[in-house]
């Protein structure tokens, strides 16, 4: 039998009120692959992102992470709800990194990794500190772990974060526009990152509006349009011969001048 996906959405919707902000949304991600969320402002990428957490709480639909049901699961006919307590332990399997990067501002960068993981997942301290040691000297942190997170570039800010997310081991990674607070400069840095993450096998969910960091950093791409994903596939098929008019439209409007090019990808 195959492995299962490390993470898959099926069937997830959530209403506010009139408004279906999600709608029968299916998607699976593989280990070590990177599919980037794209679609119009409103249509419900980050709703869908909540979702996927159980931050907040789909009215339809089933996660999975590794196999492993998250929030609820069918049971023959039925379907069996995970308390708040189940669901708030199985949370650290997905890492996320928010667009502000929510570092605590009153942690140095050597704290905001450690905490988490003494916290939630009641590592001990010397396990915790080798591991948050490990990880900055791994994303060039090291020289900063002194720091409060004011005194840190964006940049720095942005691999606080995501090391703060990764030395919780999760299985999944989940990215809410993670270039959109950083200087064009620094957007590279972070794509040469992700990529390195996925070559050592994580799965990475990344909402973007950014259509050229999309298409330079994913495996797959998935159109999301009034709440539903109404195209995906490899990037370069998107990019190349998108069928959905909507996604032409948008593909026309935000590549702007410089012309979306999949062939620049390595
Ligand atoms: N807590 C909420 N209460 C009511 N409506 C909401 C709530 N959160 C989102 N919505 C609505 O759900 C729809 C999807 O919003 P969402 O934030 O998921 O879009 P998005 O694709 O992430 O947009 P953007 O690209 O601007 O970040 C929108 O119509 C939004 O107004
Ligand atoms: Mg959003």
């Amino acid at each position: 039998m195959n492995n299962p996906p490390a993470l898959r959405v099926t069937a997830i919707s959530k209403r506010f009120r009139q408004v279906s902000a999600v709608n029968q949304v299916y998607l699976d991600i593989a280990p070590g692959e990177i599919v980037a969320l794209i679609g119009p402002s409103g249509c419900g990428k980050s709703t869908l992102l909540r979702c996927v957490t159980w931050l907040e709480t789909p009215d339809e639909g089933f996660i999975e992470i590794n196999g492993a049901p998250f929030g609820r699961q069918r049971e023959g006919e039925m379907i069996r709800h995970q308390s708040r307590r189940q669901i708030d332990a199985l949370r650290p399997r997905l890492g996320m990194v928010f667009q502000q990067f929510n570092l605590w501002p009153h942690l140095t960068v050597r704290e905001n990794i450690i905490t988490p993981q003494r916290v939630v997942l009641g590592r001990g301290g010397e396990q915790a500190r080798a591991r948050a040691e490990q990880q900055m000297a791994q994303f060039a942190l090291s020289p900063v772990a002194d720091r409060y997170p004011w005194q840190l570039s964006g940049g720095q800010k942005q691999r606080v974060a995501i090391a703060r997310a990764l030395v919780m081991d999760p299985a999944v990674m989940l990215f809410d526009e993670p270039t959109s607070a950083l200087d064009p400069e620094l957007v590279g840095e972070v794509q040469t990152l992700l990529r390195s993450l996925a070559q050592g096998g994580m799965a990475m969910l990344i909402v973007t509006h950014d259509i050229h960091f999309a298409v330079n950093v994913s495996t797959r791409l998935a159109f999301m349009c009034e709440g539903g994903i109404v195209e995906e596939g490899p990037v370069s098929q998107l990019v190349a011969s998108p069928r959905d008019p909507r996604l032409r439209q948008f593909l026309a409007l935000t590549s702007g001048s410089g012309r979306v090019n999949p062939s620049t990808q390595e």
